[in-house]
């Protein structure tokens, strides 16, 4: 019998894990330069964490976690989202109080959620995401949207739609909820059964509800603004003012709730249709929280985060073409022609890896001409070939495959060589002003450096 990939996962490789690998560098890079630095909790947690975490009036918890008894009888979930356990793993090695505040983590990994996999939607996909903990500014709010919004442009994203909205407080929410429930109590008989549900668990997510006749009734809902409370209607104005100064366009959304229940005061969402027209849903989304590090039993500390859905980045990368082509390419393809050059090969390979460059030894031993031709099908910069006669004058002969030029260059000399001419090659960025290698003078749709640029640019 065949056996298959489970429904709902994806065999990740070749192009696409190296978009992947791309993405995720990026991602990593820009969250470095704010200052925040890895964790990598389990996969595996107590089952207790996302039920108290997340919280049992989600769909998250009720009905998509991968949970299981193990051997020893204990309830374990595979992890459906991040911010849960990376605030069970703070307060755990009670990091709140060895390390200066506010903490800033960054993580990426598998999360499982038992979802209909559908356009965008798996059960095993990856998350890249950040939580700053320790402190409640409506600015570290900001902080953390920039960084998001400064991942997708570093990505090359133009038109993201961000849109934000305000949970409020405490004492907001639980008025706004008591006026919902109030509306919709003449309208829920008639409404969707995961709505019927949400009134009894949680009636801000009936504001999130995607069937159409019920977004009519939506509509007319009461709004969340007309219940803030002073300081949080003062608190979601200064998070706009500074998105505005910062010249971060956005959307305040007062239908957006967020399906996960620890959210207060702000929560956020990027958006983004592929120029094709695909919607694959929110890229990414966050928020503020003020009870998950009391819940797992630390201070009375407040936290704000967000996470990218990275196989719906990579799906609308794709589509618009604007993933880099091939963004760690082959430097150097080494082709001994027999045996004999084996151990040269070896040894000089080393050198070009020590020196930085990506390199790979053929030990095809076929035609000169077969194996330059893998070289060009692997897109290498370079062919370096090694024969007898090379050996013997302690040299190798050097292709550069996108001139075709040809060399002969003593074996010491060679990586001084391949510096001098990727340098001689090198050029301004168009858009961002980093030397690149490639030759595409900001001609090419996209260049080496992973930047889309625009003919018009
Ligand atoms: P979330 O909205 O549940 O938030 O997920 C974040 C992102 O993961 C979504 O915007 C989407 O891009 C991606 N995503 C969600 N479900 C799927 C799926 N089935 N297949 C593919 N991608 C998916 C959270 O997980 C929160 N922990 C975010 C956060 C961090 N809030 C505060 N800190």
């Amino acid at each position: 019998m065949e056996v298959k990939n489970v429904k709902g996962t994806r065999d990740i490789f070749g192009k696409d894990s190296t978009s992947f690998q791309y993405v995720e560098s990026v991602m990593k890079a820009v969250a470095e330069l704010y200052g925040f630095d890895e964790m990598r909790p389990p996969v595996l947690e107590h089952s207790e964490v996302f039920v108290r975490g997340v919280g049992e009036g989600s769909d998250v918890v009720r009905k998509e976690m991968y949970t299981f008894l193990d051997k020893g009888g204990r309830s374990l979930t595979l992890r459906p989202e991040f911010t849960a356990g990376i605030i069970r793993t703070i307060v755990q090695n009670k990091l709140y109080a060895t390390a200066d505040l506010p903490i800033k983590q960054y993580y990426s990994g598998p999360v499982f959620r038992y979802e209909r996999p559908q356009l965008g939607r798996y059960r095993q996909f990856n998350q890249f995401g950040v939580e700053l903990v320790g402190a409640n500014n409506p600015t570290l709010d900001v902080e953390v949207i920039v960084l998001g919004y400064t991942i997708l442009a570093t990505l090359g994203f133009t038109d993201v739609t961000l849109k934000i909205n305000t949970l409020g407080d405490d004492k907001s929410r639980e008025d706004y909820k008591a006026a919902l429930k109030d509306f919709f109590s003449q309208h829920i008989e008639n409404m969707c059964p995961d709505c019927k549900s949400r009134y009894e668990l949680n009636p801000l997510r009936i504001l999130d509800c995607k069937v159409k006749e019920d977004q009519e009734i939506v509509r007319h809902a009461p709004k969340i603004n007309e219940y803030l409370s002073e300081e949080a209607q003062e608190r979601f104005e200064k998070v706009c003012r500074s998105l505005e100064l910062l010249e971060i366009p956005f959307e305040v959304d007062d239908t957006l709730v967020r399906g996960l229940d620890y959210y207060s005061e702000t929560v956020f969402e990027f958006h983004y249709t592929s120029k094709k027209g695909q919607n694959y849903g929110a890229i990414g989304a966050g928020g503020h929280y003020d009870k998950l590090v009391s819940e797992f039993g630390g201070p009375d500390m407040h936290g704000v985060g967000f996470s990218f859905g990275i196989e719906r980045v990579v799906n609308v990368m794709s589509d618009d073409e604007i993933l880099p082509d091939n963004p760690n390419p082959l430097i150097n393809y080494l082709i001994p022609l027999t045996e004999d050059e084996n151990d040269a090969a070896l040894m000089i390979a080393t050198a070009l890896r020590v020196a930085g460059y990506r390199t790979e030894i053929c030990l095809d031993g076929t035609k000169l001409g077969t194996m330059i031709k893998k070289a060009v099908k692997k897109n290498a910069k370079f062919a370096i070939i090694i024969g007898e006669s090379e050996l013997e004058q302690n040299s190798v002969l050097v292709k550069n495959l996108s001139t075709s030029e040809q060399e002969l260059v003593g074996a010491g000399d060679l990586i001084e060589y391949i510096d001098s001419i990727l340098e001689s090659e090198k050029h301004e960025c168009e858009c961002c002003g980093d030397d690149c290698d490639c030759d595409c003078d900001g001609d090419h749709e996209h260049c080496c450096c992973g930047h889309h640029h625009k003919k018009e640019d």
